[in-house]
């Protein structure tokens, strides 16, 4: 696929901590690969693909939940911070997980999910069994409104139904701005600002290199809990947005990170759809060390909408000097591949894109194979909020069960799967797999685009040109985002195009959704 040797084979700066160089690979386990026949992928599944994993370039790995859940919200309902769910394995298998992959020079970050514990975990329990339980306080408890109704008018994220449950037990209400099985800590209360890090030493002290901070910025609360303004409809909560309370809560969530050696990383999920909000959420160098940012998700595969991501991240992080994150699928939206109109070609465009941009990419593991969502029927669906679709479980080889234990799996696999797998991939030069090893490489020997920084040029209508600089180097990136032939006045000389069968020469002319990257050197 690559068309020429990168020009530079210096490493990244091993100054640098790890997460700025980084890509990283977020993978479900439930949906990964299953080694016992229940049909549920699981953390051996993780292990058998480690190869896989190394192989492809990539440097760590996100585990979404494994923790002990009734799986009301498939996992993000944790009864037990610290443990790992039969269906996944047990402890033991997760230490020899993290100690094969930190083997083959993969680090490991797994989630957490700080503002909301399972209905059922040990807390909650205790806390709905009595007004004057000691946990009583460890979650948001209101009356109800005077005529029955909710305390106040907030809504839950995912259904959209009312973001309060009465209880009967003691004639109270409780807060979950998610499911009602979800209910929110009560983080202004300092047992659990305790509990919860000791959760986070507990996985620390078990070599975790980070976590991925579940909806992190929704932790710190308004003790009033006042109402929202009335036009707002679903997400984001104007109401609960950027709260001083929470940022004091990330700088301590910072400080014990940092206690520990190896540069450990949080990466918050913090959902504001809104990049100068995000950027707060990095304080001053002092709160989370990377942010998800979900504008750019939600942009369309467009030169111009593009454009105004990259821009607008650049204003709302340079002044901090913040490092930023690219993603472009993950467990809770339609793959991009889906996204983008299921082309082929636009996938590999957009894998140029995000493996090419200054920040740390996030991959969602099935997108170096081009898989789609899958076409979940009614009597499939699992998921509440209607997520089935992108949780499809990966195929790993083209027969009936693709390389899980079982055929008879939990979500129906994604169309395309004999082809769409990393076995019959493995091998052909015209492979998305092989598009996705080569740009992985590029970028690891390549600190221009590892660490470098960026200029986007202005004005080149349906084709997104920028440069990375490192030093003397520089590489231009040009993307066709267009569906119609077009010239680019990008120059330079030819590293690689996103072209399935390559190209071996480049005069400025770039097909439709074809990507390039060029080295000036
Ligand atoms: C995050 C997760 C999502 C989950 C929600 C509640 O947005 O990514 O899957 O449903 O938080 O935990």
């Amino acid at each position: 696929m690559s068309n020429t040797e990168p020009s530079s084979t210096e490493p990244s700066d091993p100054a640098l901590p790890w997460w700025k160089t980084a890509v990283g690979y977020q993978i479900y386990p439930r949906s990964f690969c299953d080694t016992t026949g229940n049909g549920i992928g699981d953390l051996d599944g993780v292990r058998r693909h480690l190869d896989h994993i190394a192989d492809l370039g990539v440097d760590a790995l996100w585990l979404s939940p494994f923790f002990p859940s009734p799986m009301a919200d498939y996992g993000y309902d944790v009864a037990d911070f610290c443990g790992v769910d039969p269906l996944f394995g047990d402890l033991a298998t997760f230490d020899a997980l993290v100690a094969e992959a930190h083997g083959r020079g993969l680090r490991v970050i797994i989630d957490w999910v700080p503002n909301h514990t399972s209905d059922q975990h040990p807390w909650f329990v205790e806390s709905r069994s009595s007004t004057d339980n000691p946990k009583r306080d460890w979650y948001h408890w209101r009356d109800p409104a005077p005529d029955g109704d909710a305390p106040n008018n907030w809504i839950e994220s995912l259904t959209f139904g009312p973001a309060w449950t009465f209880d009967e037990t003691t004639g109270q209400c409780y807060l979950h701005c998610f499911l009602s099985q979800q209910p929110d800590l009560n983080w202004g209360n300092p047992e659990v600002v305790a509990a919860m890090h000791d959760t986070l030493r507990f996985w620390l002290d078990r070599g975790v290199d980070g976590f991925r901070m579940d909806v992190v910025h929704l932790i710190g609360k308004d003790p009033a809990l006042p109402d929202e303004p009335p036009d707002v409809a679903g997400l984001p909560h104007t109401i609960l947005n950027d709260r001083p309370e929470t940022h004091a809560l990330l700088r301590e969530l910072r400080t014990l990170l940092d206690s520990y050696d190896g540069d450990r990383m949080a990466v918050g999920e913090v959902y504001l759809l809104d990049t100068d909000l995000v950027a707060s959420h990095y304080g001053n160098g002092d709160e989370l060390h990377l942010c998800f940012n979900f504008p750019p998700l939600y942009a369309p595969f467009d030169a111009d909408a593009w454009r105004t991501q990259i821009s607008t991240t650049t204003a709302a992080l340079g002044p901090r000097d913040a490092w930023p994150t690219w993603v472009l699928s993950n467990h809770d939206n339609p793959r991009h591949r889906t996204r983008y109109g299921n082309s082929e070609e636009v996938a590999r465009a957009a894998a140029v894109l995000l493996l090419t941009i200054r920040g740390t990419p996030f991959l969602y593991a099935g997108e170096e194979v081009g898989m789609q969502d899958a076409v979940v029927a009614p009597e499939q669906v699992h998921d509440p909020a209607g997520r089935d679709g992108c949780r499809a479980p990966l195929p790993w080889t083209p027969e009936a069960s693709h390389g899980w234990a079982t055929d008879d799996t939990w979500l129906p696999w994604p169309p395309d799967a004999a082809a769409a797998n990393a076995a019959t991939q493995q091998d052909d030069p015209a492979s998305m797999l092989s598009l996705y090893r080569t740009l992985l490489s590029l970028r690891r020997s390549t600190p221009a685009l590892s660490q470098g920084d960026l200029a986007l040029h202005l004005d080149t209508g349906p084709v997104l040109v920028f440069d990375r600089t490192d030093g003397p180097s520089t590489f231009t990136v040009a993307i066709n985002m267009s569906g119609a032939d077009t010239t680019t006045t990008a120059a330079g000389t030819l590293v690689l195009s996103s072209r399935a069968g390559g190209r071996s020469t480049f005069d400025g002319t770039l097909d439709a959704y074809e990507a390039v990257v060029l080295s000036a050197g």
